[in-house]
């Protein structure tokens, strides 16, 4: 018999030896007619991969035709047996599951295996698949209102990344209920992800005036100071982007008030190219399509915290492989739980968030165990998980500062602490939901306290500050 030729890659060899399954006659019946590019491995690229591996978008080469994906046949068989592409970081085990998940099936993960052993044929080009086209339109069609960034940013080409937030003023003379977000960065190369809000208080257009440059300069994850030296919050969150995101609708009957003269925030972090380079990058409002009966609202599990306005009491030693850190949140009113954005730096190494029941149920929501601050994003329940009233939310997580983490920023490693830079951490877990009891019968979204939403933000802290029972 010829080995080489019937049995697979060497990772499921030896997998398959385990098992015990190497002579299996289904397997020479496969091996007998191996996968080709045209018929079967490029629907693949083009429903998993293309989106972002064609030109001008952010990953590095671009999967389009026979010769790009032949040369690439076995990192390709390598990336999606690891689960490294496509990029999705949530278990699909445990926690979700995720509208718009990017993940392959196993069926799909063995044909790009069993091509790459064939050495890579072609096929016949008969059988391939009409081109996949893109556009650049908005995929979910004309948005209702779009803003852009009026004066392009002026991004050097090398040295840290960067945060900025430009401030866009809606024009909005009346309230409205926003059902979805779509985001057109202005250079996909150097935008890296991008989160949503809005300010009703004309704090960040003070922000935005007191910065020569367009917009104004933050750290990572904030929206910048105040003259006090406290931190400024948004009034409110809409969605967030990272590459390769597909916009979708809120579920049935929710939405994101955007209240009347509110200001558009969007905070952009830039990753350099090498190259200056320019970008304004375009928030697009979809307007809720049917009548909206309830809110979505943001919530946000902290780790514990000794005062109301102190910083969580982190400290993460120097060397150390796998600090825990974990944190807590009780949930007041019967509630339905919309979506999750997980939040660390780059000494973030796995993140689980889970739900405790009053009825002792416990489900865990999501769980990501190789946490890349690259691929940070909303992950939205394909259905809202009811979370009733006294459900506790705890959140667990590990943060790798010892030398041998490569994303450690700081060599050698120090003493990390709370803080919105890179080099200092976070650990978050924002909510979205909407509470059961609220009827809005389509009324138009209240405007938020004055104070640019602090009472609410004091009142998530409060209520997440008490330690987590192990
Ligand atoms: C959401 C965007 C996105 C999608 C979808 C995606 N990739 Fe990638 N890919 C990237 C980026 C960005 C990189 C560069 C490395 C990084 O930043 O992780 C990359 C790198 C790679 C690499 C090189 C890895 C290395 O270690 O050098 C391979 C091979 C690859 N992708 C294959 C694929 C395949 C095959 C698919 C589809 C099954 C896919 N990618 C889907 C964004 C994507």
């Amino acid at each position: 018999m010829n080995l080489p030729l019937i049995l697979p890659r060497r990772v499921r060899i030896v997998l398959a030896v385990l098992a015990g399954a190497v002579f299996q006659p289904g397997m020479v019946a496969r091996a007998a007619a191996p996968p080709t590019y045209h018929r079967d491995v490029e629907p693949i690229l083009q429903q998993h991969c293309q989106e972002c591996h064609r030109p001008g978008q952010v990953a590095p080469f671009s999967l389009l035709d026979y010769e790009q994906a032949r040369k690439r046949a076995s990192d390709i068989a390598t990336v999606t047996e690891d689960r490294v592409m496509p990029p999705w970081h949530a278990s699909t085990t445990e926690g979700g599951p995720f509208r718009g998940a990017r993940v392959l099936s196993e069926s799909e993960r063995k044909t790009l295996a069993d091509w790459a052993d064939a050495e890579a044929p072609e096929g016949d080009p008969k059988d391939a698949p009409p081109p996949r086209t893109w556009t650049s339109d908005w995929a979910l069609g004309p948005p209702d209102l779009i803003l852009k960034v009026s004066e392009a940013f002026a991004l050097g080409g090398s040295g840290p990344d960067e945060y900025r937030v430009f401030v866009l003023p809606s024009g909005l003379t009346e309230g409205r209920w926003i059902g979805a977000v779509d985001f057109k960065p202005g250079n996909p190369k150097v935008v890296h992800h991008i989160l949503a809000a809005y300010d009703v208080t004309g704090r960040a257009r003070e922000l935005d005036a007191a910065d020569k440059a367009s917009g104004y300069e933050t750290s990572g994850g904030g929206y910048g100071r105040l003259p006090t030296g406290l931190p400024f919050f948004p009034s409110g969150q809409l969605w967030g982007w990272a590459p390769g995101r597909r916009p979708q609708w809120a579920p049935p009957g929710t939405a994101r008030g955007l209240p009347a003269g509110a200001d558009v925030l969007l905070q952009v972090h830039y990753h350099k190219s090498g190259k200056p380079e320019t970008d304004a990058t375009s928030i697009g409002l979809y307007f809720a399509r049917g009548p909206v009966d309830k809110e979505i609202r943001s919530r946000v599990v902290f780790p514990p915290r000794a005062g109301l306005f102190a910083r969580p009491d982190l400290r993460i030693p120097p060397g150390d492989p796998h600090h825990e850190v974990t944190g807590d949140l009780t949930i007041e009113n019967d509630a339905h739980l919309i979506a999750v954005f997980p939040h660390m730096h780059y000494l973030g190494k796995d993140f689980l968030l889970r739900a405790i029941r009053p009825d002792g149920s416990r489900q865990t929501l999501i769980r990501i165990d190789d946490w890349d601050f690259n691929w940070q994003n909303p992950y939205e329940f394909t259905t809202p998980v009811a979370l009733p009233k006294g459900t506790r939310i705890e959140m667990l997580a590990h943060f790798d500062n010892s030398a041998a983490n490569p994303r450690n920023p700081s060599k050698p490693p120090i003493e990390v602490r709370w803080g919105e830079q890179t080099t200092d951490e976070m650990c978050i877990a924002f909510l979205q939901v909407t509470r059961d009891d609220q009827h809005l019968r389509n009324r138009p979204p209240a405007r938020p306290a004055r104070a640019g939403g602090v009472r609410e933000f004091l009142k998530q802290r409060s209520s997440s500050s008490q330690p987590a029972k192990q």
